[in-house]
């Protein structure tokens, strides 16, 4: 990939060493797209969780934004969810809970990053029949200083060639039911709610054809 840039921001494939930076960006847009920092007391939690696999697991499909003060943001995908969670669950997951807790199943003892540590330990895997025509996922995320500048819809349409191009007929994603710029950013890129009795009632997934 020639790198995309722009003013002073610069798309370009990830890499394992871009590891820290990628668990910092997504710490702090970890709370609906608001820094997570505070609620969270182990910084590494969400990147464990959320990011980390997809850099290792589908390195053609993870792209960092570089800007002016380093790694501002990232948009990283997976093909094929099923192989993937095969894959993450083999290869990732199982080797990242013997450095973290089970804090167990009775949420009214659980605190700080206690949430993600479930997750972790106990995976959703989520990919009902109604997501079947948007096999492919992903998750973009930046700092506040890469908002608003169009990078978000370079980076995302460029992830979304990415996955075409490979086979894929489409894709879907989670998002938060509160963050609702980001959900006005996917109506934006072609995404509409995907209204099942499959997923699980409070949250939101949408999703899009190529
Ligand atoms: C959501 C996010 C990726 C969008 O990236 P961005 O670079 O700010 O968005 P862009 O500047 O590329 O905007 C792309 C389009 O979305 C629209 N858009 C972006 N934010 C919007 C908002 N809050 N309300 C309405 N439209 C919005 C833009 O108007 C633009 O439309 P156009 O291309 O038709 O002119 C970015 O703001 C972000 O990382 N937010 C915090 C983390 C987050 O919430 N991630 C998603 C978690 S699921």
């Amino acid at each position: 990939m020639t790198p995309l840039t722009r003013e002073d921001f610069r798309l370009r494939p990830a890499d394992l060493a871009d590891m820290p930076a990628v668990y910092r960006v997504c710490l702090k847009t970890g709370n609906a797209g608001q820094d997570a920092t505070d609620r969270e007391d182990d910084p590494d939690a969400l990147g464990h969780m959320f990011i980390g696999p997809y850099l290792v697991l589908e390195p053609d499909f993870a792209f960092v934004l570089d800007g002016p003060n380093g790694v501002a943001g990232y948009v990283m995908g997976a093909l094929d969810t099923p192989d993937f969670y095969l894959r993450m669950e083999r290869d990732w997951l199982s080797r990242i809970r013997g450095r973290v807790r089970d804090p167990g199943d009775d949420e009214s003892r659980w605190f700080g990053s206690d949430w993600v540590r479930r997750l972790i330990h106990r995976p959703p895997y989520l990919y009902p029949p109604a997501l079947h025509p948007y096999p492919s996922h992903g998750h973009v995320d930046f700092l506040p200083e890469a908002r608003g500048l169009g990078w978000g819809r370079l980076g995302f349409e460029h992830l979304m060639t990415a996955l075409k191009d490979a086979g894929s007929p489409g894709m879907h994603l989670d998002v938060s039911p509160h963050n609702h710029s980001a959900i006005a950013f996917y109506r934006k890129l072609g995404f509409a709610p995907v209204i099942s009795d499959e997923l699980p009632s409070g949250g939101l997934t949408m999703a899009r054809r190529f």
